[in-house]
Parts: C-alpha cells; sequence; structure tokens
C-alpha cells in the first residue's frame, strides 16, 4: 500500500485524488490520509504529488515510519474525498 507522510500536512494539494481509480483517499482536517484496504499499488498518485509526501509503505524515510499506522488509523475516523479542491497550502490570497 502507499502512505501520505508528513509533507501532505498543512497542503492537502489533493493531486493524488483525481489520478486515484480506487478511490482510497480519505480527508482529515490537515492532510489525507491513504487506505490501506483499498489502495492497489499502481503508483499513480505518488509522482502527482508537488511536495512528495507518498511512498510505498516499503520506502516510507524512517522518520515517517509512523505514518504507515496512521493512515490506516485515520481512515476510519476521516470521511473520503474523491474530489479536488483548493490546497490549504495555496489558501489566502487566491
Ligand atoms: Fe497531500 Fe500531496 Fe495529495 S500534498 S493531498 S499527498 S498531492
Amino acid at each position: 500500500t502507499f502512505v501520505v507522510t508528513e509533507p501532505c500536512f498543512g497542503c492537502k494539494y489533493t493531486d493524488c485524488i483525481v489520478v486515484c481509480p480506487a478511490e482510497c483517499f480519505h480527508e482529515g482536517e490537515q492532510m489525507l490520509y491513504i487506505d490501506p484496504d483499498d489502495c492497489l499499488d499502481c503508483d499513480a498518485c505518488r509522482p502527482e504529488c508537488p511536495v512528495d509526501a507518498i511512498f510505498y509503505e516499503d520506502d516510507v524515510p524512517p522518520q515517517w515510519a509512523e505514518y504507515i499506522e496512521l493512515n490506516a488509523e485515520m481512515v476510519a475516523k476521516c470521511p473520503s474525498i474523491t474530489e479536488r479542491k483548493t490546497p490549504l497550502a495555496d489558501g489566502g490570497d487566491n
């Protein structure tokens, strides 16, 4: 499964969502999470993220290893998101 990590926090560019064929993204207040039960391991989302927040689970940098468990936990608490929206990072004046 693929995992969303720290660079997404406060960004939520949502470029990842539109390429996902499995609708496996869930939206938290500050970042997105991938449902490991829905992820197809297709690798479509990873190159789309402008801040490189998405990694294959085996490739998550050690300092962000906790995000593997966090994604699995948070998808149960956060609603599914399937459409692009204005990123937090570009909020404000735009
Ligand atoms: Fe987050 Fe990157 Fe998607 S910033 S919302 S993982 S495109």
